[in-house]
């Protein structure tokens, strides 16, 4: 009895130790292969927004109703302005990830390694852009949750492993749109008051310079691979076709987008060679847009103008709604609703920001900045 007892207490002790060690080396191991692997970490708008409006319970921007989320699967409406996956969903698809979960469904748990989305239904560049909604994450606040993030990071791999994870990283942001919309205060009931403060282009500098700062705080926060997208060609979203009695694109926005992408080209041009190790990917998506509306069939595409979901003109006098009806081939249709691309149409676009020539992805595309 007291040989055994002696041997068996031995023996636990022995298979402890191993098993310490066993776990010793797998924690290494695990945190080793962990903080190789990179993260998609998105930022922006309505166009990747994957369900934090949903957690805002105040805001006029939410897409948790059907039939948003009519091809997703289990017919889900998620929260996502979309009748499927959205642009976010697509591009963690081709880095091998899983879409990155809704910053506002994570509070109090460890962030997955494989990333997080702050991205916000509303939201713009500019602090105020979204206020008409009421409630939404503008993107400072966006970064300042990244904050948060990047804290749980260093004491989960830490200081270095956390460093290295992010730098390997890849950081979208998705914006721009709803700055543009509010200057000529698009889909709001009150006039918007800022073309009063601001000639047209004092308002896309402003944009500019205030996204560059942002940019420049995730890089403090150590991004160093960045995929950033322009505005599209948002004078051609229903809304706008709709107001023009030829059901042609809203000359003026199109125009003032094209302005911010210029400014922002140049500026992102300028960051590379300030920022020591910064890596960035810029997708004309208005370019895209702008092909995509001349040549539809070569995309699979038949309707251009038309939203999927709606009434009215275009279907797009009433929004989305429960009550609304939607078309039946989601296919063919560049927009689910008033604002917002279908899923095939952002489909189309991650496979010109991932693997696409510098036509359109400049200075390299998002396949090669992985590589980087
Ligand atoms: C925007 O809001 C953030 C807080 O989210 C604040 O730190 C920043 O100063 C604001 N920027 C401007 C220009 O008001
Ligand atoms: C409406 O479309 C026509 C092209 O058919 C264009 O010339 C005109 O400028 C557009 N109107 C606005 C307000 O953009
Ligand atoms: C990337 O593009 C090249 C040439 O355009 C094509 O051959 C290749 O199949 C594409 N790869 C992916 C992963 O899409």
């Amino acid at each position: 009895m007291a040989i055994f007892t002696s041997i068996c207490g031995r023996a636990s002790t022995f298979s402890l130790l191993v098993h310490v060690l066993v776990f010793i080396r797998l924690r290494a191991n695990v945190s080793v292969a962990r903080a190789a692997t990179p993260g998609l970490y998105v930022f922006g708008d309505s166009l990747v927004d994957v369900g934090n409006n949903n957690y805002l319970p105040l805001s006029l921007a939410k897409a948790d109703y059907r039939p948003n989320g009519v091809d997703y699967s289990g017919r889900k409406s998620t929260g996502r302005f979309s009748n499927g996956k959205n642009a976010a969903d697509f591009l963690a698809k081709k880095m091998g990830l899983p879409s990155s979960p809704p910053y506002l469904s994570m509070i109090g748990m460890t962030p997955p390694i494989t990333g997080v989305s702050f991205a916000s239904g509303a939201s713009g560049i500019l602090n105020e852009t979204g206020v008409n909604f009421v409630q939404y994450i503008s993107l400072a606040q966006q970064v300042e949750y990244f904050t948060l993030v990047h804290n749980k990071l260093v004491q989960q791999l830490g200081q270095s492993g956390a460093q290295s994870h992010l730098s390997k990283s890849i950081f979208a942001v998705i914006t721009g749109s709803n700055d543009l919309f509010s200057y000529f205060s698009v889909g709001s009931l009150v006039l918007s008051l800022v073309p009063k403060h601001y000639t047209p282009q004092k308002y896309v500098d402003l944009m500019v310079s205030s996204f560059i700062d942002l940019l420049k705080m995730l890089y403090g926060l150590g991004a160093r691979k960045m995929v950033i997208t322009g505005v599209g060609a948002i004078g051609c979203c229903p809304i706008l076709r709709k107001a023009n009695r030829t059901g042609e694109c809203f000359v003026e926005m199109n125009y003032l987008s094209a302005r911010y992408n210029d400014g922002l080209k140049i500026m992102l041009h300028e960051l590379k060679s300030e920022l020591q190790g910064m890596n960035y990917v810029y997708f004309d998506i208005h370019g895209v847009m702008t092909n995509l509306f001349q040549n539809p069939r070569s995309y699979g595409i038949t309707e251009i103008k038309e939203a999927c979901c709606g009434l009215g003109n275009l279907h797009a006098d009433v929004p989305c709604l429960p009550t609304s009806t939607y078309c039946l081939k989601r296919k063919k249709h560049v927009f689910w609703d008033q604002y917002h691309p279908t899923e095939v149409t952002a489909s189309i676009f991650v496979d010109i920001l991932y693997n696409g020539t510098q036509e359109y992805v400049v200075p390299i595309n998002v396949k090669q900045l992985l590589d980087v």
